[in-house]
């Protein structure tokens, strides 16, 4: 099985970004550590980026992946094409947040995103991502 971890908006600025939001991982450390989780579950991971909406779009679109891990930033409070884009996939999308969102600045608690993915992972910081692993590799 071979998962998409994507990072959205900003998230290339861990490990400078308020860590007491964030943690102190860098993106790539973040990465690293998912990767590593996975491999361990025999899964592959492949990471991308992008600070750009439509690049995103066109990532998940094209992706050759069993199954998707979206973090879009700040998109998920308000992006319908993200939305759009995710709905047209016919491989699942766990969503996860490092904060909790719900619990910070009322833009943030709308999320578009959350009920067209198959789960959210939210607050929970790396935990997040390894819940996300394992709820789409059936291993929850
Ligand atoms: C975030 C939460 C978003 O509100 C914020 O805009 C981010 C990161 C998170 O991982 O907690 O960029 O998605």
């Amino acid at each position: 099985m071979k998962i998409l971890m994507l990072s959205g908006a900003n998230l290339n600025m861990l490990g400078k970004r308020d860590p007491a939001h964030y943690g102190n991982d860098t993106l790539v450390q973040l990465q690293d550590k998912v990767c590593t989780y996975a491999a361990a579950r025999g899964v592959k991971v492949v990471c991308a980026h992008s600070n750009s909406e439509g690049e995103l779009i066109n990532i998940m679109q094209n992706s050759a992946c069993d199954a998707i891990i979206l973090n879009a930033g700040a998109y998920s409070h308000y992006s319908y094409a993200l939305r759009d884009c995710i709905e047209c996939l016919s491989v699942p999308v766990a969503e996860v947040h490092l904060s909790d969102i719900y619990s910070r600045e009322p833009f943030r608690h709308n999320d578009v995103l959350a009920d067209v993915c198959k789960a959210c992972f939210v607050g929970k910081g790396i935990q997040g991502y390894y819940d996300a692993v394992d709820f789409l590799t059936g291993n929850e």
